[in-house]
């Protein structure tokens, strides 16, 4: 049965004060953002979901459209009788943070967007996207998990731990979850309606989100700063975590 309702979220706590959720990207979980737990939980309080079909999460079928993520998040919001949240997404966690913006504006203090953009898929990627959701389909993780390990960091240690992370994924969430990415529309014309204060965190060798698509979501929404970070690619909160976890006290600051 297809359902647009939320699912109840797995999720960690860590830390008091201003609430900041961190919102993991495709096929990972909540545990990508562990390195920063230390560098801010006695600034915030952290709230670390797993998405649909992700980690400890429920996985129901369907697409899972970047809508249906910020719903989920919502509901935690909800749960967890919390107002306003800072939100930093990372990668789809962006794209659902984007989402989540635009529903619910009333409930964003700031918003951090981590190796993501605001650009739609380009045809190419899109079609892609399908060609990898049918060899999920077909021959389970361990080719994706091959391939995408390497390609998400520069840093060869972390490799191995990635991909590992990649094959605990559910498959059938994987095929929804690149399905749901592929649909996801253009955020850019909303943009400019966020006017929280926000910041752009980028590595400069990120392989999958371009340094111009960072750059211009940075000067697209409405009060954002842009962090351009060497010797980091996709993973910039297990690669560089110091100075992702400053660019987050900043944000923290100026909310
Ligand atoms: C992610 O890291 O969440 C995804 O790989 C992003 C994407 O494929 O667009």
């Amino acid at each position: 049965m297809m359902s647009h309702l939320p699912v109840p979220l797995s999720y960690e706590e860590e830390g008091q004060g201003i609430p900041l959720m961190l919102v993991h990207g495709f096929p990972l979980n909540r545990s990508i953002w562990y390195p920063l737990i230390p560098l801010l939980k006695d600034k915030a309080r952290l709230i670390l979901p797993d998405l649909r079909g992700h980690g400890q999460s429920p996985a129901p079928e369907g697409t899972y459209a970047m809508r249906l993520l910020a719903e989920d998040l919502h509901a935690l919001l909800d749960k967890l009788e919390i107002d306003k949240v800072i939100l930093a997404g990372h990668s789809m966690g962006g794209y659902a943070s984007l989402a989540f913006a635009q529903a619910y504006p009333n409930r964003l203090a700031g918003l951090a967007m981590i190796a993501s953009q605001a650009a739609a898929d380009a045809p190419e990627r899109r079609a892609g996207r399908e060609k990898t959701a049918e060899e999920v389909h077909r021959r389970g993780l361990r080719p994706l998990a091959q391939n995408m390990a390497p390609a998400l960091t520069c840093r060869q240690e972390l490799v191995e731990p990635i991909r590992k992370m990649i094959l605990k994924a559910n498959p059938k969430a994987v095929i929804s979850s690149l399905r749901g990415m592929a649909e996801r529309p253009d955020a850019s014309e909303w943009l400019a309606d966020i006017t929280v204060p926000a910041v752009v965190i980028a590595g400069t060798e990120d392989k999958l989100i371009s340094l111009e698509n960072a750059r211009l979501m940075a000067q697209l929404l409405g009060r954002a700063w842009l962090v351009e970070l060497p010797e980091a690619a996709h993973l910039p909160m297990m690669e560089q975590p110091q100075p992702v976890a400053n660019a987050l006290l900043q944000l923290i600051a100026s909310v």
